[in-house]
């Protein structure tokens, strides 16, 4: 995930140059944010407010190349992460219109996400995770229609997920997580036909999650744990996510069995679905090269001698496997001696607190 991110940061790095003469509501825009932001290792000195200082050498902004002429430079991309830079976001970032890639991430920005920001009708990448900030997001985002990358992680955002992002089109990667979102997930989200990745974990959020998730076919990171959600998965989730190699639901309250069909994702690494209330028999794993992780711990799940078996057996092909943990469920009969075939590389092997009989082999 931090990879795709790189890759989209660095796409838009390599288009940029300078040259050309600037606008004054650009200049104007830029100082205003400096205007209200601390900047203690300094980063900010080369942001001077004299005309003859080009702020296309500003450190951090970037600037486009009018095709046309050469004149004319337009802030293309503002990137400041990690700065320890705090203070408020100015609303006057909006008049940057040619701006695609705003990266001002891991740093100490509070109060809101200015409604103002719904004008950036260029944005592609919007990246302001790991901040102070508070309040509710705009609904005005969900008219960026261009937007690849919303990440807004690891602050203090409340109030509820806007349906407008339902419209956000382009939208590769949505990452909301540690924050303080409560209410529903909306329905909408379910025309994100490109989403990649959907990160929603440790919210608020409950009621019953949204079903049609698991029918957006370009998902490969699914993590919705530590909220308070309901709901069951797809009977054919295994088909209707080919793509998927991460699904953490951990603890949440989703219901129902957990459908054989998920041995036919068969890029899955990492499946989390412990501390729900899952039941029903343990689906089989088979011809699932890539597993890593499986927890199914704490929910209602059973077994028999003969699924033991046959569970074992389906893992057979999965040699990556690190962990296996299905603790706290209502598995009974006997643990096969095949259980000592699995994968070498297991290192957590957890099957406390059920109704198994026998010895360990
Ligand atoms: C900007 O202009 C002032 C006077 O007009 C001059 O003293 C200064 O050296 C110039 N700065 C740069 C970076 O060119
Ligand atoms: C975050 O902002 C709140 C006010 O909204 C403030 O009380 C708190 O100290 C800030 N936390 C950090 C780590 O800066
Ligand atoms: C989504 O976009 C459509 C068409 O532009 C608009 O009619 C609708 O109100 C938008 N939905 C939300 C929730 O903003
Ligand atoms: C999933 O998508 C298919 C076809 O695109 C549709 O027929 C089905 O109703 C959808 N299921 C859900 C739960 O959204
Ligand atoms: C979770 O949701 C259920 C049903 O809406 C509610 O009864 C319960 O109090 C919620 N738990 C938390 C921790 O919010
Ligand atoms: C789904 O997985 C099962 C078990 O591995 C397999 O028998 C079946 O052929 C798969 N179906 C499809 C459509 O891949
Ligand atoms: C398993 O992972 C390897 C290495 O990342 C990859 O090349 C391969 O395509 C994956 N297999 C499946 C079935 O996705
Ligand atoms: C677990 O399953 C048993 C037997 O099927 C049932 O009696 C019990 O109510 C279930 N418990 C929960 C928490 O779902
Ligand atoms: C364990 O694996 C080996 C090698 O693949 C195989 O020969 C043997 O029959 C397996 N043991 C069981 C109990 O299936």
């Amino acid at each position: 995930m931090r990879l795709l991110l790189m890759l989209l940061i660095l796409s838009f790095q390599n288009h940029l140059h300078v040259e050309g003469t600037e606008t004054e509501s650009e200049r104007d825009a830029l100082i205003s944010f400096k205007s209200q932001v601390s900047h203690p290792t300094n980063s900010l000195s080369s942001w001077t407010a004299s005309a003859n200082s080009s702020y296309c050498t500003w450190y951090g902004v970037s600037c486009s190349k009018n095709t046309m002429n050469g004149a004319r430079s337009r802030v293309e991309s503002l990137s400041l992460p990690g700065l320890s830079l705090s203070g408020k976001l100015s609303y006057q970032l909006s008049h940057l219109t040619y701006l695609r890639s705003l990266d001002l991430s891991n740093n100490k920005f509070e109060g809101q996400v200015p409604l103002h920001f719904a004008r950036l009708s260029r944005l592609e990448l919007i990246n302001l995770a790991t901040n102070n900030l508070s309040g509710r997001l705009p609904a005005g985002l969900g008219l960026l229609k261009h937007l690849q990358v919303m990440d807004f992680s690891l602050n203090d955002l409340t109030g509820e997920v806007p349906n407008s992002f339902g419209n956000l089109s382009s939208l590769i990667y949505l990452a909301l997580a540690r924050n303080q979102f409560f209410g529903q997930n909306p329905i909408e989200l379910c025309n994100l036909h490109n989403l990649n990745s959907f990160q929603l974990s440790e919210n608020n959020l409950n009621g019953q999650f949204p079903t049609c998730i698991f029918n957006i076919s370009s998902l490969e990171f699914i993590s919705v744990t530590y909220n308070n959600l309901s709901g069951r998965l797809l009977q054919d989730v295994g088909h209707t996510l080919p793509n998927l190699k991460s699904l953490f639901l951990a603890r949440n309250r989703f219901q129902g069995e957990i459908p054989s069909s998920v041995s036919n994702a068969s890029k899955l690494e990492d499946l989390d679905l412990s501390n729900n209330q899952f039941h029903g028999f343990i689906p089989l794993f088979a011809n699932m090269n890539n597993l890593t992780r499986i927890n199914l711990g704490n929910n209602n799940l059973s077994s028999t001698t003969t699924l033991n078996y046959q569970l074992f057996d389906s893992l057979r092909d999965s040699t990556q496997l690190i962990e296996l943990r299905i603790y706290s469920n209502q598995m009974a009969g006997q643990l096969p001696t095949i259980v000592t075939n699995i994968s070498r590389n297991l290192q957590h092997f957890c099957f406390a607190d059920n109704f198994l009989t026998g010895s360990i082999p």
